[in-house]
């Protein structure tokens, strides 16, 4: 997957408008009324450029960030160093580590970027290797039934920083047929002082989610399903609900 690469320099800017602390309030209200276990250890895959794990490990919780972006992690351990946080680059699909978790969290739709059942399957089957028992899974993905009903629009975001203005221009192109979305990325950035305009293209290829066949990866797996809910609000998901957190404990 040649992704998060270049972009990965631009990341922090262009989710500068995304609430980490509340994500990870949420996160932390959720693991203390489903989780059995105390929750000492955490495993944070695709954890991108470090926030979550770095308000996480602020609060207490010894944590350790997965990304199979070596540009992410370079930044991660560069701008986030406390005695709890630890980050490497790897693949979620067959990392290994000689410990097992009480929480596996994968914030931020990074589930969505497994595109086949296969890589799903080695995803589902690797967290529950490395899950305590009653350990819990806590993800967010696409929502099958609101990609269906809101289709993908092309989007343009618009943002500047002190040295540069960027423009990211966001194609989609669904594939019904193997409940994927191309997105394709268009990015200009504008170096203000030295008057360039540099520009490169990512193309993000996601997969949309639907309940039955989460459940099929969980059951076939060792999981069950605790509750699916609306990211952040809590509230039941619906055709318009985009962005759906599983929390599933190993049993
Ligand atoms: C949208 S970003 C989310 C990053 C972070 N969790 C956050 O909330 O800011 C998706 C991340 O998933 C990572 N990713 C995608 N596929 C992966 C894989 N197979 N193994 C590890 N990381 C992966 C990407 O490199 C990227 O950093």
């Amino acid at each position: 997957m040649n992704v998060f690469q270049k972009y990965a320099f631009y990341y922090d800017a262009l989710y500068a408008d995304k609430n980490y602390q509340e994500e990870i309030d949420y996160i932390q209200k959720l693991i203390q009324k489903y989780s059995k276990n105390l929750c000492n250890n955490i495993l944070d895959l695709g954890c991108g450029t470090g926030k979550h794990a770095a308000l996480l490990a602020k609060k207490g919780y010894k944590i350790k960030g997965i990304d199979l972006s070596k540009q992410m992690i370079n930044l991660a351990q560069k701008n986030f160093k406390h005695k709890n946080l630890s980050f490497m680059s790897g693949d979620i699909r067959d990392f290994k580590f000689n410990q097992n978790f009480d929480v596996v969290l994968s914030l931020f739709h990074v589930i969505s970027y497994l595109t086949t059942d296969k890589d799903l399957t080695k995803v589902f089957t690797n967290v529950a290797k490395h899950l305590n028992k009653y350990g819990i899974f806590i993800f967010d993905c696409w929502y099958g039934p609101a990609v269906l009903d809101n289709k993908p629009e092309i989007r343009i975001k618009r943002l500047q920083k002190n040295n540069f203005k960027l423009t990211r221009i966001a194609e989609p192109k669904t594939y019904r047929d193997k409940n994927i979305v191309d997105v394709n990325y268009q990015i200009f950035i504008k170096n203000i002082k030295k008057n360039f305009i540099e520009d490169f293209e990512e193309k993000h290829v996601m997969r949309y989610l639907f309940n039955n066949e989460i459940q099929k990866f969980l059951s076939d797996n060792g999981f069950k399903l605790i509750v699916a809910e609306e990211w952040l609000s809590g509230k039941k998901p619906n055709e318009k609900t985009w962005s759906v957190t599983f929390v599933c404990e190993k049993i």
